[in-house]
């Protein structure tokens, strides 16, 4: 393989619980790709991001990402965990919540360097959250904690973000600066990444290419050979018409816009996470 491959599936099946969620599946993302990664509800976007980050082996195949079998702790990656259900403290400031994920515990505050406490304001600047530094998490609105967890995700200087849908609970214009936001910091440093949502239309300015999941299989192309109605009705196991209109982008499925519809009753299942893997629950881990 070449050096400019940052994750690469050959042949890989993933599963768990019994369950296949992607079989022989194979694909190359390149190094300073954005990927946005899309599928229906349950498709199996978190479980492939888990196993990017060395959480859930293959089943089978192979998986490497900067051509190595992937490690757990390796800071090279940047993740932003779409559920979030550990609770920090609340009456901590911005700055001492990421200082806390730099220090691999998330409990008491602890004595940030004064280069440490200089990168963290770097990376709050870089998405423009420089305000956020000194305000307790009780006095930020939803969307200003999830700008803090993305300043977090990038933190260490990570090559590879894996964004697992960074745009809940946001409004549409906080949606779109969020977009925005990643793939300006990511340009400029040359971070690959891989963000997934539920919506394409948004993420249509800011990607290079797609990862659409479904059905157990995995396809990544450019946005025109992949949203496409063989494509997706092979995908969504069901007959899916593609319109476009407007520079915009419906998927429907017997009528009905199946994005939305998937995600009336989305991340709603959050059952798996929140105790075992340390760290793993708030962006960045170690
Ligand atoms: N810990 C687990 N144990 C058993 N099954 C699991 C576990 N985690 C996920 N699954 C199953 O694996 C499949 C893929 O789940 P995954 O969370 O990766 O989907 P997703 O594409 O991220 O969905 P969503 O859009 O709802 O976030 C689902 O069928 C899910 O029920
Ligand atoms: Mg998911």
């Amino acid at each position: 393989m070449t050096k400019d491959i940052v994750v690469e599936l050959d042949h890989a099946s993933i599963r768990i619980g019994g369950r296949t969620v992607l079989a022989d599946a194979s694909f190359a993302i390149q190094s300073g790709e954005f990927i946005g990664v899309l599928g229906p509800n349950g498709a199996g976007k978190t479980t492939l991001m888990r196993s990017i980050l060395g959480l859930l082996p293959p089943s089978g195949g192979g998986l490497r990402v900067f051509g190595h079998t992937p490690h757990c702790g390796d800071r090279s990656i940047g993740y932003l965990p779409q559920l979030r259900t550990v609770l920090p403290d609340l009456r901590v400031r911005g700055l001492d919540f990421i200082g806390a994920s730099l220090h691999g515990d998330r409990w008491g505050i602890p004595r940030l360097s004064h280069s440490e406490r200089h990168m963290i304001e770097e990376t709050l600047e870089a998405v423009g959250a420089r305000e956020l530094a000194t305000r307790p998490l009780s006095q930020m609105s939803g969307g200003e904690r999830q700008r803090l967890l993305l300043a977090q995700a990038l933190i260490g200087e990570p090559k590879l973000l894996l964004l697992d849908e960074p745009l809940i609970s946001l409004d549409a214009r906080h949606q779109e600066v969020a977009i925005e936001v990643v793939r300006r910091v990511c340009r400029e440093r040359g971070i690959t990444v891989m963000f997934s949502a539920h919506e394409l239309n948004q993420l249509l300015p800011a990607i290079d290419r797609v990862l659409y999941l479904g059905n157990g299989q995995a396809v990544l192309g450019n946005v025109d050979e992949v949203v496409t109605a063989p494509v997706l009705s092979r995908l969504y196991g069901a007959e899916i018409e593609v319109i476009r209109a407007g520079g915009h982008i419906f998927v429907m499925s017997h009528g009905s816009d199946v994005e939305r519809t998937d995600h009336a009753h989305g991340h709603g299942h959050d059952h798996e996470h929140g105790h075992g893997h340390s760290g793993h629950d708030h962006g960045h881990h170690h």
